[in-house]
């Protein structure tokens, strides 16, 4: 009798475990909002994709509601001609004055920028938008958009790389939102009367069905149950929650996306705010 079988399947079976903790399942975490059959889970839970056609676009939502979270997710997004369509990824509250803290991707004619627009919305209150275009090709492979949400401060990252940073400056009179618990939510939906070029560009629905594809969803929070967050304050097991403003290296690299791709800014939209920009675009030196 060889011990040699039973340590490799017992080898196989760690590594197993720890592909199953690398991303978190779209079968366990997430239920279908809309479109019917529309969404699609594949690959055991792994891959989940969203489509649109003239009927119809589609949408999921988190099952746990987070209050503080790091939420991890690679999209790669409608390829060739997808003008006139939204692909989203955001957290949300519910309710009428709710929290949100968005990314929604613009489509565009084929070998045109994608727009990848973010927003924050603090007690229903919007109009804090920031713009760019992508130092890469969305549609060709899957990369990494990544919402940091902590008492501190917001961090919107594609890639790793800090392109956004929204602090909380309550102590100056700002609104953050810190109260109000959220769900991950994504949607990909007709929105040709504004998405690209402000509505010119219809979509094509002789292109239909569109369909954008997410993986590798990963969720570091503190979930919202019955009222309490649960959350791991261990520094070292959630470094996310504790992270402060950015530092030396993630503000250069944060300056190299807003120089080099940054396509639109609300705290430099004199036109739209004529009786003075919003008071956190003077506080962080962001006019
Ligand atoms: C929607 O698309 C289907 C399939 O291409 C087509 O048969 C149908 O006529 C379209 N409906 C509308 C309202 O355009
Ligand atoms: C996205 O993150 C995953 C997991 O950390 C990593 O393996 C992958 O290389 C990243 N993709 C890109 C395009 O950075
Ligand atoms: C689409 O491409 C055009 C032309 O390059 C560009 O002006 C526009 O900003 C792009 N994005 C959207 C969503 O309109």
């Amino acid at each position: 009798m060889s011990i040699a079988p039973s340590l490799a399947s017992l080898l196989l079976i760690c590594s197993l475990l720890f592909l199953s903790v690398s991303a978190d399942s779209f079968y366990q975490n997430f239920y279908v909002t809309w479109g019917g059959e529309r969404p699609q889970v594949l690959q055991n839970g792994d891959l989940l994709t969203l489509s649109l056609d003239n009927a119809s676009g589609s949408g999921f939502e988190s099952i746990n509601e987070y209050l503080f979270a790091r939420i991890d997710m690679q999209i790669k997004l409608v390829p060739g001609n997808s003008a006139g369509t939204v692909t989203s990824f955001f957290l949300s509250s519910q309710g009428q004055l709710h929290d949100e803290i968005d990314f929604e991707f613009l489509g565009n004619l084929s070998g045109d920028p994608y727009i990848l627009h973010t927003n924050v919305f603090c007690q229903g209150q919007g109009n804090k938008e920031q713009q760019f275009y992508l130092w890469f090709d969305p549609t060709a492979d899957f990369h990494n958009y990544t919402i940091l949400w902590n008492p501190q401060v917001i961090l919107f990252l594609v890639d790793g790389i800090p392109i956004r940073e929204f602090k909380n400056l309550e102590s100056n009179g700002i609104p953050y939102p810190k109260s109000q618990a959220m769900r991950v939510h994504s949607s990909l939906w007709n929105a040709d009367d504004w998405a690209t070029r402000g509505g010119l560009v219809k979509t094509d629905w002789s292109q239909a069905p569109f369909i954008a594809s997410y993986k590798g969803f990963r969720a570091s929070g503190c979930v919202w149950l019955s009222g309490n967050s649960n959350c791991n304050n261990d520094v070292d097991v959630n470094t996310w929650l504790w992270q402060q403003q950015l530092d030396y290296a993630g503000q250069g690299q944060m300056q190299w996306v807003q120089t080099n791709y940054m396509i639109y800014n609300y705290c430099t939209d004199f036109k739209r705010f004529p009786q003075g920009l919003p008071p956190e675009c003077y506080l962080t030196g962001d006019a």
